[in-house]
């Protein structure tokens, strides 16, 4: 069932478990993402990138999202992830998106905020969610150099007041992909929930950190998880080992099938891990 996640994120930040936030660009990815949640009875939030969106197209990735999101009961929520203006924000509401997320990080705090009032607005006439970013973590998809900034409280409380967001994405020594020893600053995070104490909070680039920094951001007041890298590794390992070994197979499901389950496996790891397990069918 395609919904937003507002009452959702309330009560994970409650009870202490996260979202999983799932980076998808195709038809199996999408279908391993939405499959493993279903089994484990998990809400899930689907993400694009606009990457992905000019790869698969806007109005059909939006549309296999939402035709497979009606074939279950648990909560599915369509998010643009890390959207760069406020057009693209304006298309992915009026095609069904649930959540947009408006990244402005790299423009000064008077511009963020702005631009991320516009799309908390864009989202109020939808009745759908609105995140925003503070402090920029490197981006390799957006070919942005890590600036490892760790967010001042105090601007957090600003930018929250300032914008109405839903959500809040802070800087936390966080980057996108897999950056080697990598860790998630709890105190700094722990520093900004106690700033912003009704605004649940996101962890973007999880993918590099460890299952103990996981579950500490989760205490900390994290509700939002997202995941790209570890469910692209996935797909093309399984890819890679399953030409490998059956050099002769041409027949594209046969290639691709085993590559969905590999990604399917991965989501559901990630769901045990976040604690949302469940809690789909409240
Ligand atoms: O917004 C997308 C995520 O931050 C991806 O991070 O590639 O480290 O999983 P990841």
């Amino acid at each position: 069932m395609l919904t937003h996640y507002l009452d959702l994120i309330r009560r994970a930040h409650k009870e202490h478990w996260a979202i999983g936030a799932f980076n998808t660009s195709n038809l199996e990815i999408t279908q391993a993402i939405i499959e493993a949640a279903d089994e484990l009875q998990s809400p899930v939030i689907v993400q694009t990138s606009e990457k992905a969106i000019d790869y698969a197209g806007l109005h059909e990735i939006a549309s296999l999202v939402i035709s497979l999101a009606s074939h279950v009961r648990i909560p599915v929520i369509l998010n643009l992830d890390h959207g760069r203006s406020f057009d693209i924000a304006e298309q992915c509401a009026a095609e069904g998106y649930t959540a947009l997320m408006r990244a402005a990080s790299l423009l000064s705090f008077a511009q963020n905020v702005a631009e991320t009032k516009r799309v908390v607005q864009l989202a109020r006439r939808y009745h759908i969610a609105a995140e925003g970013e503070l402090g920029v973590a490197g981006d390799e998809e957006g070919g942005i150099e890590a600036k490892k900034l760790i967010i001042d409280p105090d601007e957090a409380r600003k930018f929250v007041k300032e914008t109405g967001v839903d959500i809040l994405a802070p800087a936390v020594g966080n980057e996108h992909g897999y950056a080697p020893g990598m860790r998630i600053d709890i105190h700094a995070l722990q520093r900004i929930q106690r700033a912003v104490p009704e605004t649940p909070l996101v962890l973007y680039g999880s993918s590099a950190f460890s299952e103990r920094d996981i579950a500490a951001s989760i205490r900390a007041g994290v509700v939002k998880i997202n995941v790209d890298t570890d469910l692209r590794h996935a797909f093309s390992e399984s890819l890679r080992r399953n030409l490998s070994e059956h050099a002769s197979l041409y027949d594209p499901r046969g290639i691709l099938g085993p590559a969905k389950d590999a990604v399917k496996a991965k989501v559901k790891e990630k769901i045990v891990l976040f604690g949302s397990s469940g809690k789909g069918n409240a």
